[in-house]
Parts: C-alpha cells; structure tokens; sequence
C-alpha cells in the first residue's frame, strides 16, 4: 500500500525536538509514519511510542520497524494514551517529546470506501478506528434537531438548520446511501453565496459528521490532560490542528496550565478552578505553514502548530 501522506509542518515539528540527549517520545497520531520516521532518522532515539487509531498505519508501521527496532505501535485511541503505557512496560517512563497531528491523514481521505471525502463515491462511513457509530446511521436514524446541532456545533455551519431538513426529506424516500448522495443534497441546501466559492458546500457538514463520529474533541481534552502528566521535565507538547475548534481546544489548554484566566472556547468550562501552573507556553502565537509548502500541499493551508513545555 502506498503511503499517500505528506506530513504538514514537517520542518517546524522538528526544529523544536532537542539534539544532544538521548529521548524518549510519542507519536499519539502515528498515521504514515511521516513524522516519525524523520525523527528516528534525525535524532537520538531511545523510545518512541506510536499511537494511531486506525489499524492501517500498522502497515506502515511495519515498514518503518525494518530499520528501527526501538519503536512499538499501539492501535488504540490517544484518549487512552497512559492505558496504552501501562500495557506496555513504559509505564514508568516520562516523555521528552509527545506529538499531536491531529485530523485524518490522506491515506484515510484519498480512500473512497472510508467515506470521508465528499468528492468520491463511497459509503458513509467516516469511522477512523473503533467507534461505535458510522456516518450512514447517524445521516439516517438522528432526528433533524440532532442533526442540525451536529451540524452546527461541529461544523459550524450557518445552513444546518436546512441541511438537516433536506437530509430528513431525502432520506423518507430511500435511505441515503453514499458519499456523493449526501454532498448532492448539501449542494441543493445552501446558496451559493461568497462563502461557498472559495470551500465546497459540504465541506462543514463532512467536517461535523467526522468529529462526532469519532468523538475527536472529547479525546483530544482528555489526551492534551493526561500527556501533560507524561511529559519529563522540560518535555514538550507539540500539537498541529487543521480546524478552529481543535485550535481553540488546544489554545485554551495551554492558557489554564500556564496560568492565564482567559479563556476563548466554551470546551472548557471550569477554568475557575486554575490548578498548578505546569506548562510554559513556546509559541505565544501558532506557527502557520509556509508559502510554498501550501502551494505544495494544500492540504496543509489551515495547519496551525503550538508548542508548551513542562515547568
Ligand atoms: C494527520 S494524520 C497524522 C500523520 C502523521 N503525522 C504522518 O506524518 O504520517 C492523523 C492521524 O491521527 C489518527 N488519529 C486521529 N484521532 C485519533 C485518536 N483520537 N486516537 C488515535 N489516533 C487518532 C488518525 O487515524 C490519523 O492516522
């Protein structure tokens, strides 16, 4: 199987792993290995931990374990990130590096049977790993103010009122049954207002059904949590996310654990209650890609990388 993967801030993710030690680090979103892979090519590696969901990054897990054998992958959530070290015999271990790219890697968007691309035919499925639900049942059994809350909440999607509508009007006369269904009646829901010439129609609505789907911004709160109890002193957590809500997720963790009040995301509701102070904020603002690697990888346009180390 190829590896259809481009790894988004390549360059900048590394610049900020340390040279001269000898480190132990997690690679909680594992997908094809990209940034791994440079990371045991570059530096001293005593342990790197791989963590991914989805069981196809263990095919190219294998492939990076012919060179190096000081790595193990697990198939689990990142939510479970100490579970998954306790399994193993790291439990004791603190970490130097752990690493979030957070999203969905091409290898799972470029395949049309994952269903999680609205340009290609596929079922709805849009699970990355274990999840107990799919898209189809959720585009066909949630009542229209669910799917609208889904679709606002998650997408932030101004039409999730009509789109929901129209999935519910659609689906009385057959069930919706694949990927390009559901985007033609997205299309039909929306005007084609300024908004919608420069992204597609159904880009927010995919975006919602894949977040809720997979639960993503419960478990990247838990795991941002439980990383920081992992992390060495000095250790660094270094996290890329592609949408405002992961950002926000990420910004306002940073913020609580190095002390400030503010905070910008209603995901975190009990900042009255601050807690010790043990994270040291690297980027005062996100580091953005460059120009060219844009141009290069456009899907790497919305990618914005923190940084925070522990006190
Ligand atoms: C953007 S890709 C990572 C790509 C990787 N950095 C590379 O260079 O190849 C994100 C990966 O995170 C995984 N992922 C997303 N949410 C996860 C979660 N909650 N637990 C474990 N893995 C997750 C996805 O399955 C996907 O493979």
């Amino acid at each position: 199987m190829n590896n259809n993967h481009v790894p988004v801030m390549l360059e900048e993710v590394i610049s900020f792993v340390p040279v001269n030690k000898k480190i132990n680090i997690i690679d909680a979103t594992f997908g094809g290995g990209g940034y791994s892979k440079a990371i045991l090519n570059k530096f001293q590696i005593n342990k790197l931990i791989a963590i991914d969901r989805d069981p196809i990054s263990r095919v190219f897990f294998e492939e990076l374990n012919k060179d190096f054998d000081n790595l193990i992958l697990f198939n689990e959530k990142f939510s479970k990130i100490d579970e998954v070290l306790k399994k193993s015999e790291n439990s004791k271990d603190k970490f130097d590096v752990i690493i979030f790219d957070l999203g969905v890697s091409s290898n799972q968007i470029d395949d049309p049977e994952r269903g999680f691309s609205f340009q290609k035919k596929g079922p709805l499925d849009m699970k990355m790993g274990s999840s107990n639900l799919n898209a189809f049942e959720v585009i066909n059994s949630f009542d229209e103010k669910k799917l609208a809350d889904i679709i606002f909440e998650f997408g932030e999607e101004k039409f999730s009122r009509r789109i929901a509508r129209n999935i519910v009007i659609n689906r009385t006369k057959k069930s919706i049954e694949n990927t390009l269904e559901l985007s033609e009646i997205i299309k039909k829901s929306v005007p084609l207002s300024n908004s919608y010439k420069k992204i597609h129609p159904a880009t927010k609505t995919f975006q919602a059904l894949r977040i809720f789907i997979n639960d993503e911004l419960n478990e990247l709160k838990i795991a941002l949590e439980k990383s920081e109890d992992l992390l060495a002193k000095d250790g660094l957590l270094i996290i890329v996310s592609f949408q405002s809500l992961e950002d926000r997720i990420v910004k306002d963790f940073f913020n609580h654990k190095s002390g400030k009040r503010w905070r910008s995301s209603r995901h975190l509701p009990d900042l009255a209650d601050l807690g010790p102070i043990t994270l040291k904020i690297i980027t005062k603002k996100p580091l953005r890609p460059k120009d060219f690697e844009i141009n290069n990888n456009p899907r790497s346009r919305s990618a914005k990388l923190r940084v925070a180390q522990k006190k």
